[in-house]
């Protein structure tokens, strides 16, 4: 889950989380990973490295020899959460001097050597590009030095590296298929922290998925920051490099991965509305595996917020693709994001994306106030003129906005029968399983005899703003 979201799904895994997973050797690795799904799949990608190199992951940070960081520089209060995490670290390396704390991920390319010289709170700085070199840092840090590594690639996938699935129910995994961004959003630190954007071999994405299948995983979301540019064998101009090899694009990459198992289900995050082609709509309404739900953050509803984010679209391209998920697929989930209070938004500006809420009735919402980010088009370009105070009126107007539209969706499906996965026992009630609909839905339903990473149809028969309750039922599904 993002850093410091405000989201209308309690079904989404914690902010920051601790992870731990299998491994072998006698030192131990302690990894926290903050910010957006990608980050938490790159720590499954440095567990792995590191437990070729003799790690184990742990649970407890009192029993680390090492003890990593993977951060999100996406807005302040994400930086600041580090910060204050960092802090506490240093207390331990009081206590236990031999003990080695290093920072990955955004914050890391973001900041730096500063986080070693000025801050000193730190040992290792390794970026997101960087993490084969970590167990060579790390022999360097014990031989007595500081270690930084922040060089970003333009080739680096880590394509066949099998990731260490942490903190999994065994049931769902991520699958990185392309990393960077070439989008320069005038808001957006993420060009800045994870370089330029590069795809992912898809025989190495399509092995990964049938791996996972067969041990036991039923749904796979593919990530990216903007997976509608995804493609391969073909460059930016539309150049063929291979003529003995297919092009692949994300319409056709969906499809191979679709085709791995009719019972795996396939999700994506994110697409970006001004590559979604319909495409890709197509290919999704092709296969009943491909979950119905599709994340396009529109960020703000007037267009002339949209020029200056630099998004590249309309407030009624936007429409227009939303209207082309609708009638490609009439019962498509859709979810966004939103940022309140961009550089010069008027009022008149902000009522223009309440409104776009009110036609679109998204199923659910991260919402934001802009924060102002160094080096970005923005802070170089705009003043952060809104006032603190009106940023936050605005976000609390989006979220009551969301609320409604959210309590509406899911009171829609109340008194259906739904496909649900199962992935685990609810939160709240220990005789009770939770899984989610091809929409996305958190549904909660009696036990059984079922098990984890069954699919069951559920007939629902109430609900919470944001979860369905129902029951086991032989009827067939409707979704
Ligand atoms: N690549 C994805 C999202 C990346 S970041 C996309 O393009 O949609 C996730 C979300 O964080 C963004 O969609 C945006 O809503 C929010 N965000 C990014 N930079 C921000 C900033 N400076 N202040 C507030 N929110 C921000
Ligand atoms: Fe940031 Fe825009 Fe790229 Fe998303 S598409 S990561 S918001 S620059
Ligand atoms: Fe944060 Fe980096 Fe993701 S800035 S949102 S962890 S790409």
């Amino acid at each position: 889950m993002r850093e410091g979201e405000h989201v209308l799904d309690e079904g989404r895994q914690g902010e920051a989380t601790v992870v731990a997973g299998p491994g072998a050797g006698a030192r131990k690795l302690y990894l926290e990973s903050y910010g957006c799904q990608m980050n938490f799949s790159d720590s499954e990608i440095v567990a792995s490295i590191l437990s070729d190199a003799g790690y184990q992951t742990t649970r407890n940070e009192d029993e680390a020899d090492l003890v990593l960081l993977n951060t999100c520089a996406i807005r302040d209060n994400a930086e600041q959460r580090v910060r204050n995490r960092l802090v506490h670290f240093k207390g331990n390396k009081a206590k236990n001097p031999s003990l080695v704390v290093g920072v990955l991920g955004c914050m890391a390319e973001r900041l730096r050597e500063k986080l070693l010289e000025e801050e000193k709170l730190v040992d290792l700085v390794v970026g997101p590009d960087a993490y084969r070199d970590l167990p060579n840092l790390v022999d360097h840090v014990e031989g007595g030095q500081k270690a930084v590594n922040v060089l970003l690639s333009r080739e680096e996938t880590y394509a066949e590296i099998s990731p260490v699935r942490l903190d999994s129910s065994g049931v769902t995994a991520f699958i990185s298929i392309m990393r960077g961004c070439d989008n320069m959003c005038s808001f957006c630190v993420v060009p800045f922290t994870r370089g330029r954007e590069r795809s992912r071999d898809p025989q190495s994405i399509v092995r990964e998925a049938h791996e996972l299948f067969a041990a036991g995983y039923r749904e796979v979301t593919l990530l990216g920051q903007n997976v509608d540019s995804y493609k391969w064998n073909i460059d930016n101009k539309g150049v063929i490099k291979d003529d003995a090899q297919p092009v692949v694009r994300f319409a056709e990459l969906l499809e191979m991965v679709a085709a791995v198992n009719p019972d795996l289900r396939v999700r994506f995050s994110t697409s970006h509305p001004k590559d979604m082609t319909d495409d890709v709509l197509h290919a999704m309404s092709r296969h009943e595996n491909i979950c119905k739900y599709i994340h396009l953050p529109v960020q703000s509803g007037h267009s002339d917020v949209l020029k200056r984010m630099n998004r590249g679209y309309t407030r009624e391209w936007y429409l227009d693709r939303i209207a082309a998920i609708r009638r490609i697929m009439p019962d498509c989930a859709i979810s966004t994001d939103v940022i309140t209070g961009f550089c010069g938004e008027t009022e008149e500006e902000h009522q223009a994306t309440l409104s776009l809420m009110d036609e679109v009735r998204y199923e659910m919402a991260f919402m934001f106030k802009y924060s102002e980010r160094p080096k970005t088009l923005a802070e170089r370009k705009f003043e952060d003129d809104v006032p603190e105070e009106i940023k936050g009126a605005r976000l609390q107007e989006v979220i009551a906005r969301q609320m409604i539209h959210g309590k509406e969706r899911t009171q829609a499906l109340v008194g259906k029968v739904h496909r649900v996965l199962i992935e685990g026992t609810s939160k709240k009630r220990d005789d009770q399983f939770f899984g989610r609909t091809t929409h996305n839905t958190v549904v909660v339903f009696p036990k059984g005899d079922l098990q984890v990473g069954q699919y069951v149809n559920v007939k629902t028969f109430d609900s919470t703003p944001v979860t369905l309750m129902g029951e086991v039922t032989d009827e067939p599904s409707e979704s």
